[in-house]
């Protein structure tokens, strides 16, 4: 029998029990995760500025996910009902996830706004990727370093871009240390004036293609053959290439899975959604991530997209959950993570787009809004069940109908 089989509907200690059996999590790890203590409390302090707490967000996992032909189980972090289960649907039910990333390699960025035409010309770039190596050597012991640099002008900015592989690293604090020695060694070479020196976020060379599908028979509802899913789903994504009202909520689909994983593994989440986002408007127009199309008796799915993601570093080190996600994986490095992610963020996006061309998405949403909506009316753990059950009856479902339906439960009148 399949072990992952409605995962959802066992408690979390089965849940936890499931994972040690996999040896996914150990004995300890067991113990912490049920008692909630597996937290940042004690380092918290010196990691941000006027600490007063720690904010908790729910840490569930996605199952099951094949990707590149290894199974994989994902932990995310999320504060919203029906991701996890949005993503673990798309993982069962698309089949041959296949992901590639050819370069990981974050980009930084120097403006000039003063300089020497002449001596502009005779600069040597490879005497410039030389330097650069010499401020973080440390980062060529790991096979990273500067690979390449190159100048364009554009109105009256001299700007240069510096691509340096990180290696396991996101590479921000690398990069940056880099560009500001860097800065001043050009402004001597060029007599020119530095406006500025930082990374890009715009991330075109930490791209990651991944391609999945489906027979469309597994895609028949009461109402549609499978082929009409799979047509209605390219439709959907038609709609999105029109309107970028549609393709944002379309991409936002994307990053619910994304942002997810990108939490739980301790990335940096702006800087990836700043990056996805902007990507979506390489082109010059607003654009869907994802694209869906029919090849023989299967639904295609596919997307290009950037990750810039760490799997070493300061944050992923000290977070107790960030290690544990690491762990959970199981992945090898960085590259073979950002596939995992944007496999994640096609289940999602699939699952969204079948859930809107089919029931309608608050069906399946909503059954899990429900919980949300008791405990947000102050339901405690033996109550939610009953008014989940109770709010499942109701035409209109709001917090005030919540509200009713405890306070009759606590009166008995029900
Ligand atoms: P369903 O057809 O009722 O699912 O869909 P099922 O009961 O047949 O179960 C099939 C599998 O789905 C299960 O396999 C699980 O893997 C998973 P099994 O364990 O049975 O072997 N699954 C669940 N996993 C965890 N918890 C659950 C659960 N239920 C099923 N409770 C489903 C139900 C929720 C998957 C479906 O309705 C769905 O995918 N809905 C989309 C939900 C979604 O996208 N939510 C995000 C919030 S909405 C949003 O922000 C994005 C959006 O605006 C983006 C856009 O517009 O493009 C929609």
């Amino acid at each position: 029998m399949n072990i992952w089989s409605k995962f959802y509907l066992k408690t979390k200690s089965e849940r936890l029990e499931i994972l040690k059996k996999l040896n996914k999590i150990n004995d300890k790890q067991e113990k912490l995760l049920l008692n909630d203590e597996l937290k940042l409390k004690e380092i918290a302090n010196n990691l941000i500025e006027n600490q007063i707490g720690t904010y908790e967000i729910p840490y569930g996992v996605l199952p099951k996910i094949i990707v590149n032909g290894k199974e994989y189980t994902v932990p995310m972090a999320t504060e919203e009902p029906s991701v996890i289960a949005a993503a673990s649907f798309g993982a069962k039910t698309l089949e041959n996830f296949t992901a590639k990333m050819e370069e990981k390699y974050i980009i930084g960025q120097i403006a000039f706004i003063e300089y020497d035409k002449e001596k502009l010309k005779s600069l040597d770039i490879e005497n410039l990727i030389e330097f650069s190596n010499t401020v973080y050597p440390s980062i060529l012991k790991y096979g990273g370093g500067v690979k390449n640099i190159k100048y364009e002008i554009k109105n009256e900015f001299l700007i240069f871009y510096v691509s340096l592989d990180a290696s396991e690293a996101m590479g921000a604090n690398i990069i940056n240390t880099i560009l500001e020695s860097l800065k001043t060694h050009i402004e001597n070479l060029i007599s020119g004036e530095g406006l500025m020196a930082i990374l890009s976020n715009y991330a075109t060379e930490s791209v990651v293609t991944v391609k999945a599908k489906v027979n469309v028979d597994k895609l028949k509802t009461d109402i549609f053959s499978g082929e009409m899913v799979a047509k209605r789903i390219i439709k959907a994504t038609e709609f999105a290439k029109t309107d970028i009202y549609r393709a944002t909520t379309h991409n936002k689909g994307i990053m619910n899975g994304i942002t997810a994983v990108v939490l739980a593994t301790g990335n940096d989440t702006r800087a990836v959604e700043s990056s996805c986002h902007s990507f979506a408007v390489k082109d010059g127009k607003y654009q869907p991530l994802s694209n869906y199309y029919l090849e023989d008796d299967f639904l295609i799915a596919e997307m290009k997209i950037p990750i810039p993601i760490g799997n070493v570093g300061g944050y992923i080190k000290v977070h107790p959950m960030a290690q544990l996600t690491k762990q959970i994986i199981g992945h090898k490095n960085v590259k073979e993570l950002a596939m995992i992610i944007a496999s994640v963020g096609l289940s999602q996006n699939f699952s969204a787009l079948r859930a809107l061309v089919t029931k309608g998405i608050q069906e399946g949403h909503m059954n899990l809004h429900y919980k949300t909506l008791a405990i947000s009316v102050g339901a405690n753990n033996l109550e939610i069940k009953e008014v989940v059950k109770l709010l499942k009856n109701e035409k209109t479902i709001n917090s005030e109908k919540a509200k009713e339906i405890l306070q009759n439960l606590r009166e008995n009148k029900i």
